[in-house]
């Protein structure tokens, strides 16, 4: 999957990258096509999967955007050394200015060029849990433009362990910035499907990796502050890092107007369905349907997620049972809030999760889902 010789002189980012003379106007074409439905490309078999990567390659280098399936959720992905090509990714998005955009790296080497110092505590922490669902967020190099890092002096990094994007940045050989292949604060997309239904009409290519595996974002840690601190929680908790690297502050939740400044994408209503979300815990049928009927809703224009206290469907718009394992919990979630918005459901009230360490980022994106 490297890029061949060929390949890499047609890349000005990858010149760039090289530190090789950057490239003459008008070699990057700049981004995607909005009108044009997407190609949805299969990966499912090796000469799909060749296919596909060298396809998504050939756009990214010619400066398109594209959605690439990673553990966590999908990303539109553009040439992170690239100023135009992010500048593409804000405006499918619709995200603000002032939002980094975390870089995705093939592996160590990568990620130290994209950074002005790589810590004792990046390595270690690289070796516990790349490639995987963990950003450092450290000092940034020269060579990421402020495109990235919205103006700021910092830079998210993460090494994907998706097969997919991991290809796709092998054959490029430049990193890819990626933030969560949705419209700004919607829910994040974990099959090509969600993604083409919010963003299909504004770019040329997703690939098709299956439903992502983790189903949520990366927890984002901020390595230039002392102790390290969550920006973000995800699957991988703050107990799993202090274990690596001792003392780590936790995250924003709670707080989220404090947050803005340190990470801007940590606004209070976030990751949400166009339904009006709330966490219930109930005891049983009769509780459950007296607590909603106190939120002056109509009990079929509820959607249920459950994974625990089944009540019976009886009534409701729809009643889902996903299981009581964090793992799979935040694998399911997003997939059942997108088919609740499908759906039409006016309410989606969410079986209130366990209050342990495996739950935390469960809980923040459910609280961020219901904010108002
Ligand atoms: O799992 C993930 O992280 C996914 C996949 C595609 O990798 N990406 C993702 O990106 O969730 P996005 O842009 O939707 O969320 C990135 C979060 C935002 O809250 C942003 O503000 C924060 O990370 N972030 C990025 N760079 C940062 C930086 N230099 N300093 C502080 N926060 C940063
Ligand atoms: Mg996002």
């Amino acid at each position: 999957m490297n890029a061949t010789k060929d390949e890499t002189v047609r890349s000005p980012a990858f010149r760039r990258f090289r530190g090789q003379p950057a490239p003459t106007p008008g070699s990057s074409s700049g981004g995607g096509t909005p009108g044009t439905a997407a190609e949805v490309l299969p990966a499912h078999t090796p000469a799909l999967f060749r296919s596909a990567v060298r396809q998504a390659a050939d756009l990214l280098r010619a400066g398109q955007v594209v959605a690439l399936p990673t553990e966590t959720v999908y990303g539109l992905a553009a040439n992170a050394l690239d100023a135009e090509a992010v500048a593409r990714i804000y405006e499918i998005k619709g995200r603000p200015a002032h939002n980094p955009i975390i870089v995705h790296v093939a592996g160590l080497e990568m990620a130290r060029r994209c950074v002005a110092t790589w810590p004792p505590s990046a390595d270690k922490l690289a070796a516990a849990f790349w490639p995987g669902p963990l950003t450092l967020v450290l000092p940034r190099s020269k060579e990421i433009p402020d495109a990235v890092t919205a103006g700021g002096t910092t830079v998210g990094v993460r090494c994907p362990s998706h097969p997919i994007i991991q290809a796709v940045i092998r054959e490029c050989g430049f990193p890819l910035a990626a933030p969560s292949a949705n419209p700004s604060n919607r829910i994040s997309p974990t099959t090509a499907e969600h993604v083409r239904k919010q963003l299909g009409g504004k770019i040329r290519c997703i690939v098709d990796g299956g439903p992502s595996q983790v189903g949520i974002e990366s927890t984002v840690l901020d390595l230039t502050a002392e102790p390290p601190r969550v920006l973000r929680p995800g699957m991988i908790h703050e107990g799993a890092l202090a274990a690596v690297i001792g003392a780590v502050r936790g995250d924003a939740r709670g707080a989220p107007g404090g947050e803005t400044l340190r990470s801007p994408g940590l606004l209070r209503r976030h990751y949400a369905p166009r339904a009006k979300l709330v966490v219930l815990s109930w005891r049983d049928d009769a509780d459950l349907k007296s607590q909603i009927s106190n939120l002056k809703s109509q009990i079929s224009d509820c959607h249920l997620i459950a994974h625990s206290r089944v009540p019976s469907p009886k009534g409701f718009g729809r009643v889902s049972l996903i299981p009581h394992d964090p793992e799979a919990f935040a694998r399911a979630l997003y997939a059942e809030l997108h088919r609740c918005d499908e759906e039409g459901a006016g309410w989606i009230v969410v079986e209130a999760p366990p209050e342990t360490p495996e739950w935390t980022a469960i809980q923040d994106r459910l609280k961020r889902a219901g904010a108002t």
